[in-house]
């Protein structure tokens, strides 16, 4: 079996994690509440460089804890990882130059300047030089499209805004590697869209590890996801690899204009024998018509069948629906529960 850490050659990875690990310690010493949380237990995965990469989970699961010890903001439990190829324990400088992050929450920008001296700022503390600063902030001012807004203060702007600053910032020393922890997060469904084209905009010239409590933005946005669930990956793939592993999701439902009364036991019966059909269930609908939900593997021949044993009954059909399997369906079959 190929386990999912060796799924990439780790040298062609830009971030490598081998059984990362981490406990926290609760309460104070010598309490007798004192106790330990498993936040991460042996996670392992490869990013390949150039790809966007996510680590989706529902709160708790693990994943700003992964970050902060790939971004060496917390030392390992047990376990390695390195970034750009350096180990985050004992290359911790070497990997900070490599990386870019953004975590959340609202600190670190300074809300009296512009857009673009707080830009100018934090690479003057990075030891840029005034000519590179002046072309590198452009830059990044256009990659997160706020070129045109970039001299009021940011104490104005909206949080999408704001989030997208944060990413422009994280960018200044041009790091190959970017973690980007929750970037949508609490941002209104336009503003995600702006985030979100900004991010997609940072591959192939770099690498990406997100986390995200949301569907689809992974599905969108990642070649390849990994599912945590209680400080562990239950599931890793591509968003498709994920869907097909809970094929059985797929669903035809056709509606017809009049109650099929009489014949729905013998069109019921049919249809589940139709190849690939692995359950059939009908309902009144709304508009007095029958309602029929057909699980099937082919959605497509299985459609096309379904309309013939139909028009064989004299049927006519007001609606048709065909519903794909979504992450939300996969992680609810690999995880055993639902998201939140
Ligand atoms: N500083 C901390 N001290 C104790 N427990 C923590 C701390 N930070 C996180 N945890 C616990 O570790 C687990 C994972 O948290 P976290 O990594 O923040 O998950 P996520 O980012 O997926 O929501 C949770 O059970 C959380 O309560
Ligand atoms: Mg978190």
């Amino acid at each position: 079996m190929v386990r999912d850490d060796q799924r990439v050659p780790e040298v062609e990875c830009a971030i490598h994690a081998k059984r990362l690990h981490r406990v926290y310690r609760k309460g104070r010493r010598f309490s007798r509440h004192r106790g330990s949380v498993v936040a991460v237990e042996d996670i392992s995965f490869g990013v390949p460089r150039g790809t966007i990469f996510g680590m989706l989970g529902p709160n708790g699961a693990g994943k700003t804890t992964t970050i902060k010890m790939l971004s060496t903001l917390l030392i390992p439990t047990s376990g390695t990882a390195t970034v750009g190829g350096y180990d985050v324990a004992r290359d911790d400088r070497a990997v900070r130059r490599q990386l870019g992050v953004v975590l959340g929450g609202d600190r670190g920008l300074y809300g009296k300047l512009s857009a673009r001296d707080n830009l100018v700022y934090f690479g003057t503390l990075y030891g840029m030089t005034k000519q590179s600063l002046r072309r590198r902030t452009g830059e990044l001012l256009d990659l997160v499209n706020l070129r045109d807004r970039a001299d009021e203060r940011v104490e104005g702007y909206s949080r999408g805004m704001k989030q997208r600053l944060h990413l422009a910032k994280s960018l200044l020393h041009d790091p190959p590697i970017l973690i980007l922890d929750e970037p949508t997060i609490g941002l209104d469904p336009a503003a995600a869209v702006d985030m979100r084209a900004a991010i997609a905009a940072l591959v192939p010239q770099h690498t990406v590890l997100l986390t995200t409590h949301d569907m689809h933005e992974a599905n969108q946005l990642c070649r390849e996801i990994a599912i945590v669930d209680q400080g562990r990956i239950v599931a890793q793939g591509s968003p498709r690899e994920l869907k097909a592993r809970v094929a059985a999701e797929r669903r035809v439902v056709v509606s017809t204009r009049s109650p099929l009364d009489g014949h729905m036991p013998i069109v019921e019966s049919q249809i589940s024998r139709l190849p690939g059909v692995r359950g059939v269930t009908s309902a009144f609908c709304d508009g007095g018509g029958t309602e029929l939900t057909i699980l099937c593997g082919d959605t497509a021949s299985t459609l096309d069948e379904t309309l013939a044993v139909l028009r064989g009954f004299g049927a006519a059909v007001s609606a048709v629906r065909v519903v794909e399997p979504t992450l939300e369906d996969a992680f609810l079959a690999i995880a055993g529960r639902g998201f939140e």
